[in-house]
């Protein structure tokens, strides 16, 4: 399966060197480490779009901790329930990558260039491609998805922003939107340290639950209660974005704790696209 420009919307193909080109001749740079960038400078309004450096670096060392394993491993199996021999697979906001290996751990016959992975932060698409996993992944935004319609027969969004429309556009009618996000009582703990109300924290179903073309199959929630020391506590905080909201003071009260049992608590949602 091919990318598709970006630019034109023609098949992008391997060019020479280390580029994709289309037929008109926009070229791509695939980076050393194997992911290619085709996000437009007008498709984003930072310079570097997306989740920081620090936050992906937090997330990367506090899921080698493998508390989050058992959520990871929800989701890849709701994929393999659902997954067709030689269908692709695209993760939206793929992040750092620790799912793409869940899924191809756990989703039996998914090989490598049937997975796709989409990050808007070129240091997620490079710590991805770091992983070695083999799977295709690119910089580009969830709004402008470089793919031709009806490529998935199953899409992934983990806490990350989708746009519906996109998604409807490249998955193939009846083939499947799987959302996972947080329950209201996801890191209750950290949240009561420093929000003197804990505000809900909630993921964002509403835009397929409001619509007819999508028929939710399954509703999950997943939960798990553990016991961090540091320095895990402080990566649990700086994957999120609350360690970057807080007070510097309210940051020192999280670094200095010796221990914090915490509640880990996802919602799984299932849909299938109709059409
Ligand atoms: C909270 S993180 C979740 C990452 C990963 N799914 C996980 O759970 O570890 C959200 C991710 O979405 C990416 N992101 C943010 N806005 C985006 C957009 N408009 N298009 C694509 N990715 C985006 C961020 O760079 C970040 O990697
Ligand atoms: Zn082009």
């Amino acid at each position: 399966m091919n990318y598709q420009c970006p630019v034109c919307h023609e098949a992008l193909n391997a060019g020479a060197g280390r580029t994709l080109c289309c037929g008109t001749g926009h070229s791509f740079d695939v980076a050393k480490q194997g992911y290619v960038n085709l996000l437009l400078a007008h498709q984003s309004r930072s310079r570097t779009p997306g989740d920081s450096r620090a936050m992906l670096a937090a997330r990367s060392r506090l899921f080698s901790t493998k508390v989050y394993d058992f959520f990871a491993e929800a989701i890849a199996e709701r994929i393999a329930t659902e997954h067709i021999p030689g269908a692709q697979l695209l993760d939206v906001g793929c992040g750092e990558g620790y799912y793409l290996e869940h899924y191809l751990a756990r989703v039996p016959g998914l090989s490598p260039n049937q997975l796709w992975g989409v990050d808007i932060a070129k240091e997620a698409a490079k710590l991805a491609a770091q992983r070695k996993t083999g799977a295709q992944l690119c910089v580009a935004a969830s709004r402008a998805l470089p793919f031709f319609p009806r490529s998935f027969h199953q899409i992934v969004s983990i806490f990350s922003p989708y746009d519906l429309a996109e998604i409807e556009r490249v998955l193939t009618p009846g083939g499947m939107f799987h959302l996972a996000g947080p329950a209201p009582d996801h890191l209750q703990a950290l949240k009561q340290i420093i929000y003197d109300r804990v505000a809900p924290h909630a993921a964002n179903f509403d835009p397929v639950l409001g619509s007819e073309r999508w028929q939710e199959i399954t509703a999950r929630t997943v939960r798990r209660t553990i016991q961090l020391l540091p320095p895990t506590i402080t990566d649990l905080f700086g994957m999120t974005p609350y360690y970057w909201s807080a007070t510097p003071a309210q940051q020192q009260s999280i670094q200095s704790r010796s221990e914090l049992s915490e509640t880990l608590a996802f919602e799984i949602r299932s849909y299938r696209f109709n059409g």
